[in-house]
């Protein structure tokens, strides 16, 4: 993507209200989003509806949609320049849901794995939001004809979706109607692990706290995070290759490198002769001047409302006057009734 002045690129990404935002959600998506806004035009969506999908991520919505608002901003975000809003308030993403999914082979569906994962055993008595949930991502994403998408990797599925879902749509109604949307999914930290099990992806939805290092996490609780880390016996490597079957260790030292925006190679040749123990006590220096910077910063946010919802409010204006327009467009294409 160009970085001289803002390009027709419409960059447009989301997270859910649902608490425990972790450096997995920095890491993976927002810190990228930060660096995209100076040359794009950005949406960042805070994703209430998909909140609904699940009993876990229902409650304290409210709550959770202020705080999703101050790590944005806390972040780096600026909201003159890019519009921060929240989805329920658009109702264009419900409206253009619908109408996609009657675009959509369940067949499409059945292939989704986040579905299978969050279902369970029980899939008789899941929710069918849960199930209908990428069409729902589809429909924010292709509402503001977004060309862009910067993601964490495991929304990657959801992402061949919505691609499939606008080519389909494409070619029904208007071929070049929607942007086929590019998923953005780099640096070192597009997955971020577990700090208690390197074979697990750092989630909101641990039980274990200890398993991931908070957005509001101060420095001394982000210190005992990775002091307790898990680790392995081993010294630490030698070479890339190395890290193979060592995913904590390969965790802890992609993390470093996303912060520091230094190469794996370099971190493994600074501290190849060195102990554990020295790597850990750097690295958590590097989370505490980053994320503990971003922790005070939203504190301060989320005690002056007022502000937070007037960021909200008028990002929810400007969202709707866009959605509007193209949806529009879109219900005149495909030939519905309008008084
Ligand atoms: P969610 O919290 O599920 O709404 O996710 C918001 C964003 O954070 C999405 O772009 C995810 O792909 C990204 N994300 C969530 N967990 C991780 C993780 N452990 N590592 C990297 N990215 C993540
Ligand atoms: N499904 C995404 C997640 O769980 C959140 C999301 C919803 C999203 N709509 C989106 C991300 C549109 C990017 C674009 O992380």
């Amino acid at each position: 993507m160009e970085n001289s002045e803002k390009v027709n690129n419409l960059v447009f990404s989301g997270v859910q209200p649902t608490g425990n935002l972790h450096l997995g959600n920095y890491l993976g998506a927002i810190k990228n989003w930060i660096e995209l806004q100076s040359s794009n035009n950005c949406i960042f969506c805070i994703v209430d509806l998909h909140a609904l999908t699940t009993s876990d991520s229902r409650t304290q919505i409210l709550q959770n949609t202020r705080e999703v608002a101050a790590a944005y901003i806390a972040s780096g975000i600026n909201p003159k320049n890019t519009i921060i809003f929240v989805q329920s308030n658009v109702t264009g993403h419900s409206e253009l849901a619908w109408i996609l999914s009657c675009h959509t082979p369940i067949g499409w569906l059945n292939r989704m794995t986040q579905f299978k994962d969050k279902a369970g055993k029980n899939k008789e008595r899941a929710p069918l939001g849960l199930y209908s949930y990428p069409v729902l991502m589809a429909a924010d994403i292709l509402l503001y004809k977004s060309t862009h998408v910067p993601v964490g990797d495991d929304q990657k599925q959801h992402l061949e979706l919505s691609r499939d879902i606008a080519q389909a749509f494409n070619r029904y109604y208007q071929n070049d109607f929607f942007p086929i949307p590019e998923p953005i999914i780099t640096g070192n930290a597009t997955r971020v692990m577990s700090l208690r099990d390197g074979l697990k992806k750092m989630s909101k939805s641990d039980p274990s706290d200890q398993s991931r290092i908070n957005l509001s996490d101060n420095s001394i609780e982000i210190e005992k995070k990775i002091q307790k880390a898990k680790t392995d016996s081993h010294p630490f490597p030698e070479h890339f290759q190395d890290l193979d079957g060592r995913p904590e260790i390969k965790n802890l030292i992609n993390i470093f490198s996303a912060l520091n925006n230094e190469s794996v190679d370099k971190i493994i040749s600074n501290y190849v002769d060195k102990d554990f123990k020295i790597f850990k006590k750097d690295l958590s220096d590097l989370l505490v001047e980053k994320i503990s910077l971003i922790s005070s910063e939203m504190k301060k946010l989320l005690k002056n409302e007022d502000y937070l919802d007037s960021i909200l409010k008028d990002g929810n204006l400007r969202a709707n006057e866009m959605a509007n327009e193209n949806l529009t467009k879109l219900k005149n294409i495909i030939g519905l009734f309008k008084s």
